[in-house]
């Protein structure tokens, strides 16, 4: 990996930082260590082990502290913050899976709720954090199957226990700030800015979740089986797992520069025009791949998920200046040129999406590089 110090991505603000980031075994996490790493900060990672086999974050054996625990063990959480003593904390653990949060809703409330609580309180309780920046999701949004964009400013809501779990979260996070780290208290009585990062559906190598588009239909392609597609026509907001992670780190450099005004919610997702339905997607990943194939069964008892889903980020481009650097065809064309050489060679292509994803972010003027 180029090291990417000398680059000075977010202005800087990451060399050297000590960043707490939970949920680094999982998907986003172990991307988002990988790239905090690569920008010479000092990472401590809070998470349950790995949820699946083959697990990304080891494939990439990096340096950075990794610590196995439960966002729920409040004892072990403090005392895992405060021996390390972050400046900033990333929020990411999660159980994020919707049809799971059906078999496991006490889990998926109590992790996603009370979990996030623990992490604000460890946070209060430790004098050196500053800067959190908590990871939710689109499907915060009270779901009207609307055709245009959800706002950060629309309502809260959930069918599914996933998603509800995630707007109480939010609901709990508002109150906590407005308690704890008020904005009008902001450098006299305390020193803690918190935002919130709302992304759709992520893709990209190194995701081995059940129950998830694309790590579904790689296990069936490789199995040689065509893979059972329950939704066709839902649109998602489709991103490589590298745009939403700009995005974190890009909030996350202005609440560390004490820029107040950024401590609340945003939108990151894919341009409204770039949105696309499960099957745009398959037909996509077939073009890269010919082992892909698949076939459509709804399910007639199937559990609710919302077939409509779309983000308005228009805050996110006015406010941080901040937009997407691949279009959805070049994030899915990478994801699957990463499944397909892990399976050729075992190659593990992660810094070499991350180079380029860079490269391509200067070519097109990203207001971060
Ligand atoms: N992948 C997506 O498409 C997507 C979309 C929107 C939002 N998100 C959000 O992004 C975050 C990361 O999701 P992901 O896709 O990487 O999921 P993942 O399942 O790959 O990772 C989840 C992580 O959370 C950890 N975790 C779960 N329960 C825990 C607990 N009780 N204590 C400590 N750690 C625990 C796991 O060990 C793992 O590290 C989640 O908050 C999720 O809701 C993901």
């Amino acid at each position: 990996m180029e090291n990417l110090v000398n680059q000075k991505l977010f202005s800087g603000v990451y060399e050297g930082k000590k960043v707490f980031l939970t949920g680094h075994t999982g998907f986003k996490g172990s991307w988002m260590m990988a790239w905090l790493e690569a920008m010479g900060a000092e990472v401590c990672g809070y998470s349950l082990e790995a949820p699946t086999n083959p697990n990304h974050l080891e494939l990439l054996n990096l340096k950075g502290k990794s610590v196995i625990g439960d966002i729920r063990d409040i004892p072990l959480l403090e005392k895992t913050m405060s021996d390390f003593n972050p400046e900033v904390v990333f929020h990411m653990a999660a159980q994020p899976l919707v049809r799971l949060s059906y078999d496991e809703p006490h889990e998926t409330f109590e992790t996603n709720v009370m979990g996030s609580l623990n992490i604000y309180e460890a946070s209060r309780k430790c004098s050196s954090v500053r800067t959190i920046v908590t990871i939710t999701t689109d499907k915060v949004y009270e779901n009207n199957e609307w055709v245009w964009g959800y706002r950060e400013s629309d309502r809260l809501g959930g069918k599914d226990p996933y998603s509800a779990s995630k707007a109480a979260m939010e609901i709990m996070t508002s109150s906590y700030r407005n308690s704890f780290f008020h904005l009008d208290k902001y450098g006299k009585d305390h020193h803690v800015l918190m935002g919130v990062v709302r992304a759709g559906n992520v893709i990209g190598g190194g995701d081995w979740a059940k129950d998830r588009l694309i790590p579904d239909i790689i296990k069936a392609s490789l199995e040689g089986n065509p893979v059972s597609i329950r939704s066709p026509h839902s649109v998602r907001p489709w991103q490589h797992v590298l745009e939403p992670i700009s995005g974190y780190l890009l909030l996350g450099q202005k609440l560390i520069e004490n820029k107040k005004e950024y401590a609340k919610a945003f939108n990151f997702g894919p341009l409204v025009q770039e949105e696309m339905t499960v099957q745009g997607v398959l037909e996509h990943l077939k073009k890269y791949w010919d082992k892909i194939d698949y076939k459509i069964e709804v399910p007639k008892d199937m559990p609710h998920e919302a077939g409509l889903l779309k983000l308005d980020c228009t805050m996110a481009k006015v406010e941080l200046d901040w937009s997407p650097v691949w279009t959805t065809e070049e994030g899915l064309q990478k994801t699957i040129e990463w499944y397909k050489a892990y399976n050729e060679t075992e190659a593990t292509n992660t810094y070499e999406d991350l180079t380029y994803f860079i490269s391509n972010a200067k070519e097109r003027k990203k207001s971060w590089i």
